[in-house]
């Protein structure tokens, strides 16, 4: 794929930021620094308050960023997991069917999934998984790679779906594509109560952000707020304690391309190949 001068600019300035790391997903856990513990904590906060529940159901979130590695992923997870530690009954939807990952957090197959659901292949029980430490999350994996996805999403089972969700449960919390490269997002946002967009410090541009913020208004979301994921400390000290290495380019190339990332598509090998490359 032939890089702009400003996406070449972008992914030189994130393999500087990510040079000696590897990719790692990051569930919180005991060991988690307290400010990342917390920063969770009150985004979990805020969104409470931002979308609170009614009597008759539960919230929908969908949370979507500019481009791949923002931390979409990462940041939907461990708010998933937030919501279930404070004793909500929660489900992680993975949107993401053109490279989804929730699959490999819960060491999981992908398919049966979301869009074999969509496109009857699959029943609600088949493809609704809870996790093994912690019976308040639940989740859905990104299901088989699909030639429509948008429209998979866009679809009325999709609403259905998300309705039937917020009767079980009090938190849906939907990970999807970026949004500047593909348009699923779009297709998933109206149809929830809100949503968060995430940037990256020192990756994500101003001008970027306020496009998708367009964007998704646009399309008649309800946006929530930024949340800025990896943040630096001025010191330069790294907030999150952790990083990746995995090249905007390739991510890119994947959107439509890749089988979506599961235990029997590759799982932790293809991990391994992306950190090396
Ligand atoms: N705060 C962070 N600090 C370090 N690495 C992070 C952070 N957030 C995400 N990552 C890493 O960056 C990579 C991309 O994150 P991911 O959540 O998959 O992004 P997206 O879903 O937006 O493509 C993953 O390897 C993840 O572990
Ligand atoms: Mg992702």
């Amino acid at each position: 794929m032939k890089l702009s001068l400003f996406e070449k600019l972008r992914q030189r300035r994130r393999d500087k930021q990510n040079k000696k790391s590897q990719r790692k997903d990051y569930l919180l856990n005991e060991k988690t620094p307290f400010n990342i513990t917390e920063a969770f904590r009150k985004l979990k906060a805020s969104l409470s308050v931002s979308v609170p529940k009614t009597r008759e159901g539960g919230v929908a979130v969908t949370v979507t960023s500019s481009y791949p590695e923002d931390g979409k992923t990462t940041v939907t997870a461990n708010l998933a997991l937030m919501f279930a530690m404070s004793n909500a009954k929660v489900v992680l939807v993975d949107a993401d069917i053109r490279k989804g990952r929730v699959a490999k957090f819960f060491k999981k197959k992908s398919s049966p999934g979301l869009s074999d659901y969509l496109s009857g292949h699959a029943s609600l029980e088949e493809i609704l998984h809870t996790a093994k430490n912690d019976e308040n999350l639940s989740f859905i994996t990104c299901g088989t790679r699909s030639p429509k996805p948008y429209e998979l999403l866009e679809s009325e089972e999709m609403t259905k779906l998300i309705e039937t969700l917020k009767q079980k449960f009090d938190y849906v919390v939907l990970d999807t594509p970026p949004i500047l490269l593909v348009s699923d997002a779009l297709a998933v946002a109206p149809k929830t109560d809100g949503t968060v967009l995430v940037c990256r410090h020192l990756l994500s541009y101003v001008s970027d952000i306020q496009k998708s913020v367009d964007t998704l208004q646009f399309a008649k979301a309800n946006v929530l707020g930024l949340v800025v994921n990896d943040y630096h400390e001025q010191s330069g000290k790294k907030y999150g304690g952790y990083s990746s290495y995995y090249r905007y380019s390739q991510y890119a190339y994947g959107y439509g391309d890749d089988e979506p990332d599961g235990e029997e598509n590759g799982g932790e090998n293809a991990q391994e190949r992306e950190a090396s490359e």
